[in-house]
Protein backbone atom coordinates (compact mmCIF):
# COMPACT_ATOMS: atom_id res chain seq x y z
CA UNK A 1 0.00 0.00 0.00
CA UNK A 2 1.40 3.51 -1.04
CA UNK A 3 1.35 6.21 1.30
CA UNK A 4 -0.64 9.84 0.25
CA UNK A 5 1.02 13.23 1.78
CA UNK A 6 -0.52 12.57 4.77
CA UNK A 7 0.65 9.47 5.76
CA UNK A 8 -2.65 7.77 4.79
CA UNK A 9 -2.44 4.50 2.86
CA UNK A 10 -3.65 5.08 -0.77
CA UNK A 11 -4.65 2.67 -3.62
CA UNK A 12 -2.74 3.86 -6.85
CA UNK A 13 -5.73 3.20 -9.84
CA UNK A 14 -5.81 3.36 -12.98
CA UNK A 15 -5.83 6.55 -14.39
CA UNK A 16 -4.80 8.24 -11.61
CA UNK A 17 -1.22 9.65 -10.82
CA UNK A 18 1.27 8.06 -8.40
CA UNK A 19 1.30 9.83 -5.31
CA UNK A 20 5.22 10.44 -5.93
CA UNK A 21 6.26 11.87 -8.93
CA UNK A 22 5.41 12.92 -12.87
CA UNK A 23 5.49 9.44 -13.73
CA UNK A 24 4.04 10.09 -17.71
CA UNK A 25 6.83 12.43 -18.06
CA UNK A 26 9.57 10.35 -17.57
CA UNK A 27 8.23 6.81 -18.14
CA UNK A 28 6.11 7.58 -21.27
CA UNK A 29 9.16 8.11 -23.42
CA UNK A 30 9.08 5.51 -26.20
CA UNK A 31 7.99 1.86 -24.71
CA UNK A 32 3.69 1.88 -24.02
CA UNK A 33 3.16 0.64 -20.74
CA UNK A 34 -0.52 1.52 -20.31
CA UNK A 35 -1.03 -2.71 -21.52
CA UNK A 36 1.52 -3.74 -19.16
CA UNK A 37 0.22 -1.95 -16.40
CA UNK A 38 -3.08 -3.22 -16.88
CA UNK A 39 -1.80 -6.81 -16.78
CA UNK A 40 0.26 -6.60 -13.53
CA UNK A 41 -3.16 -4.48 -11.75
CA UNK A 42 -5.11 -7.55 -13.21
CA UNK A 43 -3.18 -9.87 -11.46
CA UNK A 44 -1.82 -8.82 -8.20
CA UNK A 45 -4.19 -8.63 -6.00
CA UNK A 46 -2.85 -5.76 -3.07
CA UNK A 47 -0.36 -2.57 -4.76
CA UNK A 48 3.17 -3.31 -3.62
CA UNK A 49 5.38 -0.96 -1.55
CA UNK A 50 8.47 -1.94 -2.30
CA UNK A 51 10.14 -3.14 -5.47
CA UNK A 52 12.98 -5.61 -4.81
CA UNK A 53 15.03 -6.39 -8.07
CA UNK A 54 17.19 -9.69 -7.84
CA UNK A 55 20.30 -9.92 -9.86
CA UNK A 56 22.57 -12.90 -11.19
CA UNK A 57 22.43 -15.70 -8.70
CA UNK A 58 19.73 -14.03 -6.31
CA UNK A 59 17.09 -15.66 -7.73
CA UNK A 60 16.67 -18.22 -4.46
CA UNK A 61 15.02 -14.76 -2.87
CA UNK A 62 11.53 -15.68 -4.06
CA UNK A 63 11.11 -18.87 -1.98
CA UNK A 64 10.81 -16.83 1.04
CA UNK A 65 7.78 -14.72 -0.53
CA UNK A 66 4.21 -15.69 0.82
CA UNK A 67 1.40 -15.32 -0.59
CA UNK A 68 2.87 -15.55 -3.87
CA UNK A 69 1.27 -14.37 -7.66
CA UNK A 70 3.57 -15.16 -10.30
CA UNK A 71 3.82 -12.95 -13.87
CA UNK A 72 6.13 -14.29 -16.21
CA UNK A 73 7.42 -11.56 -18.43
CA UNK A 74 6.33 -13.60 -21.11
CA UNK A 75 3.16 -12.76 -19.86
CA UNK A 76 3.10 -8.67 -20.04
CA UNK A 77 2.04 -7.05 -22.98
CA UNK A 78 5.74 -5.54 -24.83
CA UNK A 79 7.77 -7.04 -22.32
CA UNK A 80 10.69 -9.19 -23.73
CA UNK A 81 11.62 -12.10 -22.22
CA UNK A 82 15.08 -11.49 -19.94
CA UNK A 83 17.42 -13.11 -21.80
CA UNK A 84 20.60 -14.28 -19.33
CA UNK A 85 21.22 -17.27 -17.83
CA UNK A 86 20.61 -17.00 -13.83
CA UNK A 87 17.91 -14.90 -14.86
CA UNK A 88 14.03 -16.08 -14.69
CA UNK A 89 12.30 -13.15 -16.01
CA UNK A 90 9.13 -12.75 -13.66
CA UNK A 91 7.34 -10.58 -11.56
CA UNK A 92 6.81 -12.37 -8.19
CA UNK A 93 4.02 -10.55 -5.77
CA UNK A 94 3.51 -11.03 -2.48
CA UNK A 95 5.18 -10.86 1.53
CA UNK A 96 8.64 -10.53 2.82
CA UNK A 97 8.64 -9.53 6.37
CA UNK A 98 5.30 -8.57 6.77
CA UNK A 99 5.69 -6.38 3.76
CA UNK A 100 3.77 -6.33 0.28
CA UNK A 101 6.42 -6.41 -2.33
CA UNK A 102 7.20 -6.42 -6.37
CA UNK A 103 10.03 -9.38 -6.94
CA UNK A 104 11.77 -8.71 -10.38
CA UNK A 105 12.99 -12.11 -10.73
CA UNK A 106 15.81 -10.89 -13.75
CA UNK A 107 16.04 -8.22 -15.36
CA UNK A 108 17.19 -6.16 -19.04
CA UNK A 109 20.69 -5.18 -19.88
CA UNK A 110 22.26 -2.67 -22.42
CA UNK A 111 24.50 -5.76 -23.07
CA UNK A 112 21.41 -7.37 -24.33
CA UNK A 113 20.38 -4.68 -26.93
CA UNK A 114 18.00 -3.64 -24.81
CA UNK A 115 17.20 0.32 -25.06
CA UNK A 116 17.18 2.62 -22.23
CA UNK A 117 13.25 2.70 -22.25
CA UNK A 118 13.33 -1.50 -21.54
CA UNK A 119 15.99 -1.22 -18.60
CA UNK A 120 13.67 0.72 -16.88
CA UNK A 121 10.17 -0.28 -17.97
CA UNK A 122 10.38 -2.39 -14.41
CA UNK A 123 10.95 0.29 -12.31
CA UNK A 124 8.75 2.86 -14.41
CA UNK A 125 5.25 0.11 -13.89
CA UNK A 126 6.17 -0.85 -10.10
CA UNK A 127 6.32 3.29 -9.33
CA UNK A 128 3.02 3.17 -11.36
CA UNK A 129 1.53 0.31 -9.18
CA UNK A 130 2.55 2.29 -6.11
CA UNK A 131 5.59 1.48 -4.45
CA UNK A 132 7.72 3.63 -2.49
CA UNK A 133 11.03 2.42 -2.37
CA UNK A 134 13.28 -0.30 -4.28
CA UNK A 135 16.21 -2.30 -3.26
CA UNK A 136 18.46 -3.49 -5.79
CA UNK A 137 20.82 -6.45 -5.87
CA UNK A 138 23.48 -7.38 -8.42
CA UNK A 139 26.38 -9.50 -8.93
CA UNK A 140 29.76 -7.47 -9.32
CA UNK A 141 33.77 -7.30 -9.15
CA UNK A 142 35.31 -6.48 -6.25
CA UNK A 143 37.87 -3.52 -6.71
CA UNK A 144 39.58 -3.67 -3.37
CA UNK A 145 41.39 -6.11 -1.23
CA UNK A 146 38.67 -6.00 1.29
CA UNK A 147 35.94 -7.34 -1.12
CA UNK A 148 36.74 -10.66 -2.24
CA UNK A 149 33.98 -13.32 -3.51
CA UNK A 150 30.92 -13.90 -1.49
CA UNK A 151 31.28 -10.32 0.44
CA UNK A 152 28.48 -7.82 0.20
CA UNK A 153 28.97 -3.70 -0.92
CA UNK A 154 26.27 -1.45 0.19
CA UNK A 155 25.86 1.40 -2.11
CA UNK A 156 26.26 4.54 -0.98
CA UNK A 157 26.83 6.30 -4.39
CA UNK A 158 27.93 5.33 -8.02
CA UNK A 159 29.23 6.16 -11.04
CA UNK A 160 27.88 5.65 -14.62
CA UNK A 161 30.40 4.65 -17.17
CA UNK A 162 27.51 2.99 -19.22
CA UNK A 163 28.55 4.38 -22.45
CA UNK A 164 27.96 2.88 -25.61
CA UNK A 165 29.39 -0.21 -26.74
CA UNK A 166 30.12 -1.68 -30.01
CA UNK A 167 28.21 -4.60 -29.84
CA UNK A 168 25.50 -2.00 -29.85
CA UNK A 169 24.91 -2.40 -33.53
CA UNK A 170 24.83 -6.22 -34.14
CA UNK A 171 21.32 -7.73 -34.85
CA UNK A 172 21.35 -9.17 -31.12
CA UNK A 173 18.72 -12.18 -31.41
CA UNK A 174 15.60 -10.55 -28.49
CA UNK A 175 16.64 -7.50 -29.25
CA UNK A 176 13.76 -5.10 -28.53
CA UNK A 177 11.95 -3.64 -31.55
CA UNK A 178 12.14 -0.37 -29.94
CA UNK A 179 16.26 -0.18 -30.17
CA UNK A 180 16.00 2.31 -32.71
CA UNK A 181 15.04 4.84 -30.27
CA UNK A 182 18.28 4.44 -28.46
CA UNK A 183 19.46 7.70 -29.75
CA UNK A 184 21.19 9.79 -26.86
CA UNK A 185 23.62 7.35 -25.29
CA UNK A 186 23.17 5.04 -22.15
CA UNK A 187 21.22 7.69 -20.28
CA UNK A 188 17.06 6.20 -19.22
CA UNK A 189 16.32 9.96 -19.04
CA UNK A 190 16.62 11.71 -22.50
CA UNK A 191 13.77 12.82 -24.58
CA UNK A 192 10.75 15.86 -23.91
CA UNK A 193 9.98 16.66 -20.73
CA UNK A 194 5.99 16.01 -19.86
CA UNK A 195 3.77 16.22 -17.31
CA UNK A 196 5.74 18.49 -14.57
CA UNK A 197 8.91 16.27 -15.48
CA UNK A 198 12.49 17.46 -13.76
CA UNK A 199 15.04 18.20 -16.70
CA UNK A 200 17.95 17.44 -14.62
CA UNK A 201 17.25 14.95 -11.69
CA UNK A 202 19.04 15.76 -9.13
CA UNK A 203 21.42 12.62 -8.01
CA UNK A 204 23.43 13.98 -5.05
CA UNK A 205 22.42 11.15 -3.04
CA UNK A 206 21.06 8.69 -4.64
CA UNK A 207 21.20 5.80 -2.25
CA UNK A 208 18.72 6.80 0.80
CA UNK A 209 20.64 7.52 4.12
CA UNK A 210 17.79 6.45 6.76
CA UNK A 211 17.95 2.99 4.67
CA UNK A 212 21.10 2.95 5.05
CA UNK A 213 21.46 3.38 8.43
CA UNK A 214 19.00 0.40 8.60
CA UNK A 215 21.18 -1.74 6.90
CA UNK A 216 24.38 -1.56 8.33
CA UNK A 217 22.20 -1.41 11.91
CA UNK A 218 20.52 -5.26 10.68
CA UNK A 219 23.92 -5.99 9.37
CA UNK A 220 25.56 -5.71 12.43
CA UNK A 221 22.74 -7.27 14.46
CA UNK A 222 23.10 -10.34 12.38
CA UNK A 223 26.89 -10.02 11.99
CA UNK A 224 26.71 -9.93 8.69
CA UNK A 225 29.99 -8.77 7.15
CA UNK A 226 28.94 -5.41 5.22
CA UNK A 227 30.92 -2.46 3.65
CA UNK A 228 29.68 0.75 2.55
CA UNK A 229 31.11 2.35 -0.95
CA UNK A 230 30.79 2.82 -4.89
CA UNK A 231 29.56 1.34 -7.50
CA UNK A 232 30.95 1.80 -11.08
CA UNK A 233 28.29 0.65 -13.67
CA UNK A 234 29.69 -0.42 -17.24
CA UNK A 235 27.39 -1.19 -19.92
CA UNK A 236 29.54 -4.89 -20.62
CA UNK A 237 29.24 -7.44 -22.06
CA UNK A 238 33.05 -8.21 -22.18
CA UNK A 239 34.31 -8.22 -18.50
CA UNK A 240 36.69 -5.13 -17.97
CA UNK A 241 40.39 -4.96 -19.45
CA UNK A 242 42.97 -4.99 -16.57
CA UNK A 243 43.60 -1.38 -17.55
CA UNK A 244 40.28 -0.05 -17.43
CA UNK A 245 40.03 -1.58 -14.00
CA UNK A 246 42.62 0.46 -12.73
CA UNK A 247 40.80 3.39 -14.01
CA UNK A 248 37.55 2.08 -12.89
CA UNK A 249 39.14 1.90 -9.41
CA UNK A 250 41.04 5.43 -9.46
CA UNK A 251 37.66 7.20 -10.14
CA UNK A 252 37.07 5.98 -6.42
CA UNK A 253 34.91 2.74 -6.76
CA UNK A 254 34.71 -0.30 -4.49
CA UNK A 255 32.95 -2.61 -7.24
CA UNK A 256 32.04 -2.69 -10.60
CA UNK A 257 29.11 -4.10 -12.49
CA UNK A 258 26.67 -4.33 -15.80
CA UNK A 259 23.42 -3.08 -14.13
CA UNK A 260 21.76 -1.36 -11.31
CA UNK A 261 23.23 2.59 -12.62
CA UNK A 262 20.03 3.08 -15.14
CA UNK A 263 16.86 1.65 -13.07
CA UNK A 264 18.45 3.94 -9.73
CA UNK A 265 18.34 6.46 -12.29
CA UNK A 266 15.20 6.29 -13.11
CA UNK A 267 13.83 5.40 -9.67
CA UNK A 268 15.33 8.55 -8.25
CA UNK A 269 13.71 10.48 -11.15
CA UNK A 270 10.73 8.85 -9.64
CA UNK A 271 11.06 9.77 -5.99
CA UNK A 272 11.29 6.37 -5.29
CA UNK A 273 13.52 5.70 -2.06
CA UNK A 274 16.50 3.57 -2.97
CA UNK A 275 18.88 0.67 -1.50
CA UNK A 276 21.43 -0.90 -2.97
CA UNK A 277 24.08 -4.05 -2.85
CA UNK A 278 26.39 -5.88 -4.50
CA UNK A 279 27.21 -9.54 -4.01
CA UNK A 280 30.91 -9.75 -5.61
CA UNK A 281 31.47 -12.67 -6.94
CA UNK A 282 35.08 -12.21 -7.97
CA UNK A 283 37.98 -9.88 -7.73
CA UNK A 284 37.40 -7.53 -11.21
CA UNK A 285 39.91 -8.28 -14.17
CA UNK A 286 43.67 -8.41 -13.29
CA UNK A 287 43.02 -8.49 -9.34
CA UNK A 288 42.16 -12.03 -9.06
CA UNK A 289 43.82 -15.49 -10.80
CA UNK A 290 42.73 -16.96 -13.52
CA UNK A 291 40.03 -15.28 -16.06
CA UNK A 292 36.28 -14.59 -15.10
CA UNK A 293 33.36 -16.57 -16.61
CA UNK A 294 29.78 -16.27 -15.66
CA UNK A 295 29.31 -19.93 -14.50
CA UNK A 296 31.83 -18.75 -11.55
CA UNK A 297 29.77 -15.28 -11.34
CA UNK A 298 26.20 -17.60 -10.70
CA UNK A 299 28.55 -20.18 -8.85
CA UNK A 300 29.23 -17.49 -6.20
CA UNK A 301 25.69 -15.63 -6.22
CA UNK A 302 24.34 -19.22 -5.45
CA UNK A 303 26.80 -20.29 -2.75
CA UNK A 304 26.90 -16.30 -0.80
CA UNK A 305 23.74 -15.39 -1.59
CA UNK A 306 22.05 -16.58 1.38
CA UNK A 307 23.97 -14.19 3.52
CA UNK A 308 22.45 -11.14 1.49
CA UNK A 309 18.81 -12.65 1.22
CA UNK A 310 18.74 -13.08 5.06
CA UNK A 311 19.71 -9.15 5.14
CA UNK A 312 17.61 -8.11 2.92
CA UNK A 313 14.44 -9.86 4.34
CA UNK A 314 15.68 -8.67 7.43
CA UNK A 315 15.29 -4.80 6.57
CA UNK A 316 12.24 -5.13 4.73
CA UNK A 317 10.92 -6.13 8.36
CA UNK A 318 11.86 -2.88 9.61
CA UNK A 319 11.29 -0.64 6.52
CA UNK A 320 10.57 2.42 7.67
CA UNK A 321 6.98 4.30 7.01
CA UNK A 322 6.44 7.73 4.81
CA UNK A 323 7.57 8.34 1.72
CA UNK A 324 10.68 10.86 2.48
CA UNK A 325 13.57 10.39 0.97
CA UNK A 326 16.45 10.81 2.97
CA UNK A 327 20.16 12.41 1.17
CA UNK A 328 23.12 14.03 3.77
CA UNK A 329 21.37 16.49 5.07
CA UNK A 330 18.18 15.01 6.32
N1 LIG B 1 32.82 -6.85 -14.00
C1 LIG B 1 31.63 -6.42 -14.48
N2 LIG B 1 30.48 -7.01 -14.15
C2 LIG B 1 30.51 -8.04 -13.30
C3 LIG B 1 31.71 -8.53 -12.77
C4 LIG B 1 32.93 -7.89 -13.15
O1 LIG B 1 34.04 -8.25 -12.72
N3 LIG B 1 31.40 -9.56 -11.95
C5 LIG B 1 30.04 -9.69 -11.97
N4 LIG B 1 29.51 -8.78 -12.79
Amino acid sequence: MSRGEDGAATRVDEGREAPHGPLRGVCARGLPLEAALRTLRERIPEPPEILLVLGSGLGGMVEVVRDVVTVGFGEIPGFPEAGVAGHQGRFVAGRIGGRWVLVQQGRFHFYEGHPPEVVTAPVCLAAQLGVSGAIFTNAAGGLTPELGPGSILLLDDHLDFMGRHPHDDLNLPGRHPHHHLNRAGRHPLPGPVQGGGERFPNMRAPYDFRLQELALEVALEMRIPLSRGIYAGVSGPSYETRAEVRAIRAAGAHAVGMSTVPEVTMARALGLRVLAFSLITNRAAGLGVGLLDHQEVLDVGKAAGGRLQALVQAILAGWPGGDRPSGPSG
